[in-house]
């Protein structure tokens, strides 16, 4: 087919083909436990959907800027000095379609064809496939030592001449590792001086446990946010579970700013008014979902680590932050989209394969659903890798057999 270079090089987003499958098997009336979302399933906050509902019923639903309604950026300049300590101006900040829109429009605001995005493996699925669709050359950096944090030096030789962005993700999608300040500030530093920009990918960064926070990117550098090569990106999907509203920021130095939004005027315009509006009231009004959240996840890490010590063969370090654990089924099958596949088929498990992350052998276990799903989950597939278990296990009305 006569389509372009970059539609060639892009496949569709692996976990939302998942998503779409289990739904599928789901519909058709399918147990299917669901180990792969990438959403929380708690309910928006209240005050959000009060001024949604409330602003739809007046029936003004219009265009706004193409960086977003003064409220909004309002809101992402209140929530910058809130948890960076950074007093920004309005022309730091945009609003975008979610934070894959910010991601997005900072990329075709920085890469050239040939460019390069350079960041640490294991990494959110959707890095290479943007670094494409800006015409840059992505290039994912290992750690020798098989761990999920590259070192300072192996980031370091990484970058190139060609090398315009870094892009960071703490805590860590697919590892739920968070990134250690040092390191931060070291590279920050590193890349400042150089002028390679570095897009801070901060989507979970109040969903880390254990009394810990991740630092404030802004922590790591004395320069002003317009002398800096830093852009925050960050969003209400996962904080506030509010996925479907589409609702993002950028956070960087206003030049940048200024070019991202008028790429994304032509590209989409203002993201939705309605959305808007209850992003603004989500990030001024009570903030205990995000508490509740956290509690819940922190729980369901606790007790998934628990169960996954039970199944001889698998490996998997405590995340500190996320709702992901990325655990090492090499012991069981060294092809980690077979092995996918061989869960939902036989136990109907869905999971997603470690290759899409960049790290073959690997699953990512998803942990932001029910208690039960973690646990019946973990149940089925320790009996389809567990040689010695019977030959059939129960779930429900169904009966599994190998
Ligand atoms: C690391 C990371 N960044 C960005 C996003 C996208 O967030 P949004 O829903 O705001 O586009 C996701 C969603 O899965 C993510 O995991």
């Amino acid at each position: 087919m006569p389509f372009s270079k970059i539609a060639n090089s892009i496949g569709a987003s692996v976990t939302l083909k998942l998503n779409a499958e289990a739904a599928r098997m789901r519909a058709a009336g399918d147990p299917v436990i669901h180990l792969g979302g990438g959403e929380p399933k708690s309910l928006a906050p209240e005050s959000a959907l009060s001024a949604g509902a409330a602003m739809l019923k007046t029936g003004e639903i219009r265009y706004t800027p193409a960086a977003g309604t003064p409220a909004m950026r309002d809101a992402i300049i209140a929530y910058t000095e809130k948890f960076y300590g950074r007093k920004v101006e309005r022309t730091n900040v945009m609003a975008s379609a979610g934070a894959k829109q910010a991601i997005m429009v900072a990329l075709i605001a920085l890469v050239d064809p040939g460019d390069e995005v350079v960041f640490p493996a294991p990494y959110w699925v959707s890095y290479p496939d943007m670094a494409r669709l800006a015409g840059g050359v992505p290039v994912p950096v290992y750690a020798s030592d098989g761990s999920f944090q590259p070192t300072l030096d192996e980031m370091i030789a990484a970058i190139t001449p060609r090398t315009r962005v870094v892009m960071l993700n703490s805590p860590n999608n697919p590892s739920g590792k968070v990134f250690d300040e040092d390191w931060l500030r070291a590279l920050i530093g590193y890349c400042e001086e150089r002028g390679i920009h570095v897009l801070m990918d901060d989507i979970y960064h109040r969903l880390v446990f254990d009394g810990r926070v991740a630092v404030p990117c802004y922590d790591c550098t004395e320069r002003s946010v317009d002398d800096s090569t830093l852009v925050v990106l960050n969003g209400v999907s996962k904080q506030y579970a509010m996925t479907g509203f589409r609702i993002g920021w950028a956070v960087g130095p206003s030049r940048l700013i200024r070019a991202m939004a008028d790429i994304q005027s032509h590209q989409s315009g203002g993201p939705c008014s309605l959305s808007q509006a209850a992003a603004v009231a989500a990030i001024h009004g009570a903030q205990d979902s995000v508490t509740d959240l956290r509690a819940a996840l922190e729980s369901n890490r606790n007790e998934l680590m628990a169960l996954l010590k039970d199944v001889p063969g698998l490996k998997a370090g405590v995340p500190e932050g996320t709702f992901y654990c990325f655990a090492d089924f090499r012991a069981f099958d060294t092809d980690s989209t077979r092995l996918a596949a061989r869960l939902l088929e036989k136990v109907q498990v869905v999971t997603v394969p470690g290759v899409e992350f960049g790290m073959e052998g690997f699953l990512r276990l998803s942990y932001c659903g029910p208690g039960e799903d973690v646990r019946e989950g973990v149940r089925r597939i320790k009996w389809l890798l567990d040689e010695s278990a019977g030959p059939s296990l129960e779930a429900g009305q169904k009966v599994f057999s190998r």
